[in-house]
C-alpha cells in the first residue's frame, strides 16, 4: 500500500520543481508550469537520501536544500537563467540537447570561461523545440554531476498536448558512503571499463518514489538518465506503454515500449495508459541482474475512461531536411587510449589517467591556449554530414554531439528504427551512422556520456565555420 510518507515524497518532487521563487501551482498534480527566468545558486548543499543514507551528503545544488530542480521553458519564447556560483571552484551550465548559440552552450574553455566562484553568468536563448532536456554543470563535470549539479529540463510545446498528467523521472545513483560521505568517483581500473557505479539508486533524488495517477488514464512519463555512468534498460510492468519521443523529439511513429536501453544523458518520453482503481505500475531497471523498481504509479481516484485510441503523437519539432545524397562522411573511432593526453591541463579537471581516445587523440580537458588544440572535425556551415560512429572497445558508449539533433541512421549489427536524438549508444563492436545538418557556427563538443570516459580521454569537439 501506499505510504503517505512515499507519496508526498514523490509528488513534491515535481510539485516544488520550480526553483528560485517560482513554485508550481498545485504541489499534488505535477502540473507543469513554465517559468522563463532562472536565478540558479550554484552553492553547496545537503540532502538527506535515507534509507541506508544515514546522515545528510554534502551535495551541490541549484538552490539550498531542495531536490533535482526541474527548469522549464517555453517552445519559442526567450528563456534567460542567472548563474551565480556561490561554489568553491568553477562550474558552468550546459543545456543538453537544446539547439542554441554557441556562446550559451556552457563548455568552458571552448564557447565560455569557467564561472569562477563569486561571478556570474548569464544563458539566454530561445528553445526552438520542445521536449525533455537536461541541464548539467560542464566544470570538472565528473564531480559537480555527482554531487548533483543536473538536472530536467522541460520545454513544453506551444499547443499544450492532451495528457491527463506529466511525470518527471530523472534516475541517477549516487555514490554515498552510509556516514553521506562521497565515495571515489573515479576508480581507474573501472574508467578503464564500463565506470564506477554509484550504490543507492534513486529517481528524482529519492528511492523508489511511488506516484499516484487516475485509474485509466493517459500519463506522459519523462525519463532522464543523468548518471554519469549507468545504461538502464528499462521495462514498464503492470500496463502497456508506448514511446512517444527520444531525446525530446517525437519519434516517427509511436510504438510499443519494449526493454529499452537509455544511457547517461538520454531522454525518453513514453505514455502510460493506467490500470484499474487500486492497481500499479512499475517502472523497472534490468540492467543487472538484480533488477529493481524505479518509480511506481498507483492507480487511484476517478476513472479517466481512456483507451489508446485518445492518444494523439506529440507535434514534431522544426528540424531541417537533411541532403544525404551529398553528405560528406566522417569516421570516428572510439577506442582505447594510448596513454598520452593532448593538452594536459593547467587549471581544471583534467585527469591524470588516460584510457580512451577518439581518431587516436585523448582530451580530458581543453586548453584554448594549446597551439595544437584542434577539432577532431573541421565543417562547413550548412551541409549535411554523414558521422560514422565506430566503437572498438567492449564497452558500450552513450556518444553525445552538443548543439544538434542527428539523425541515426543504421547500425552493422542491430536493427535501428531512424530517429533523431543528440546521444547515441553505440555498442561494442558496433558502427552507427548519423546524419546532421551543421547549421550553426562555432565549437561544439563531441563525448562520450560515461563521465569517466570523458575525462580519460573519450572528448573531441566539432569545427563548424
Ligand atoms: Cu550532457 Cu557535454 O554533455
Ligand atoms: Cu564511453
Amino acid at each position: 500500500m501506499l505510504s503517505r510518507r512515499k507519496f508526498l515524497a514523490a509528488s513534491g518532487a515535481l510539485g516544488a520543481a520550480g526553483i528560485g521563487s517560482l513554485v508550481a501551482p498545485n504541489a499534488m498534480s505535477n502540473l507543469l508550469t513554465p517559468k522563463l527566468n532562472y536565478v540558479l545558486n550554484a552553492q553547496q548543499s545537503k540532502w538527506h537520501f535515507g534509507g541506508k543514507i544515514k546522515s545528510p551528503a554534502d551535495i551541490f545544488s541549484y538552490q539550498k536544500n531542495t531536490q533535482t530542480p526541474i527548469i522549464y521553458m517555453q517552445q519559442g519564447e526567450q528563456f534567460s537563467c542567472l548563474l551565480k556560483n556561490q561554489l568553491p571552484e568553477p562550474t558552468t551550465i550546459h543545456w543538453h540537447g537544446i539547439r542554441l548559440a554557441n556562446a550559451m552552450d556552457g563548455v568552458p574553455f571552448l564557447t565560455q570561461d569557467p564561472v569562477y566562484p563569486g561571478d556570474e553568468f548569464l544563458y539566454q536563448f530561445t528553445p526552438k523545440d520542445a521536449g525533455t532536456y537536461f541541464h548539467h554543470s560542464h566544470f570538472n563535470s565528473l564531480t559537480q554531476l555527482n554531487r548533483g549539479l543536473a538536472g530536467m529540463i522541460i520545454v513544453k510545446e506551444k499547443q499544450q498536448p492532451d495528457f491527463d498528467q506529466d511525470i518527471a523521472l530523472n534516475l541517477c545513483d549516487w555514490r554515498l558512503n552510509a556516514d553521506g560521505s562521497f565515495q571515489e568517483l573515479l576508480i581507474p581500473k573501472k574508467a578503464a571499463r564500463a565506470g564506477t557505479f554509484g550504490n543507492l539508486h534513486t529517481t528524482n533524488w529519492q528511492v523508489e518514489p511511488e506516484f499516484i495517477a487516475k485509474p485509466n488514464s493517459l500519463v506522459r512519463v519523462r525519463i532522464l538518465v543523468s548518471d554519469v555512468t549507468r545504461i538502464f534498460k528499462l521495462t514498464v510492468n503492470g500496463a502497456k506503454a508506448k514511446i512517444l519521443a527520444i531525446d525530446g523529439n517525437p519519434i516517427d511513429e509511436i510504438r510499443d515500449m519494449q526493454r529499452e536501453w537509455i544511457g547517461p544523458g538520454m531522454r525518453m518520453d513514453i505514455v502510460i495508459l493506467t490500470p484499474d482503481e487500486g492497481q500499479s505500475v512499475e517502472i523497472v531497471n534490468s540492467s543487472t541482474n538484480k533488477p529493481w523498481p524505479v518509480a511506481s504509479i498507483l492507480s487511484k481516484g476517478q476513472s479517466q475512461k481512456r483507451q489508446w485510441g485518445d492518444l494523439k503523437p506529440l507535434p514534431k519539432n522544426p528540424i531541417e531536411p537533411l541532403d544525404l545524397q551529398g553528405a560528406e562522411i566522417h569516421r570516428f573511432n572510439f577506442s582505447a587510449g594510448l596513454g598520452v593526453q593532448e593538452d594536459l591541463g593547467i587549471n581544471c579537471a583534467a585527469s591524470e589517467y588516460i584510457f580512451w581516445a577518439i581518431n587516436k587523440t585523448s582530451i580530458g580537458h581543453l586548453d584554448p591556449m594549446s597551439p595544437t588544440l584542434r577539432p577532431t572535425a573541421a565543417l562547413k556551415l550548412n551541409k549535411t554530414y554523414i558521422f560514422e560512429f565506430a566503437n572498438v572497445t567492449p564497452q558500450t558508449h552513450p556518444i553525445h554531439l552538443h548543439g544538434f539533433f542527428f539523425r541515426v541512421l543504421e547500425s552493422n549489427r542491430r536493427t535501428i528504427i531512424p530517429h533523431w536524438a543528440d546521444t547515441a549508444l553505440v555498442k561494442p563492436d558496433e558502427t552507427i551512422r548519423v546524419a546532421f545538418k551543421a547549421n550553426v557556427l562555432g565549437n561544439w563538443l563531441m563525448h562520450c556520456h560515461i563521465l569517466e570516459h570523458q575525462k580519460t580521454g573519450m572528448t573531441g569537439f566539432i569545427n563548424v565555420s
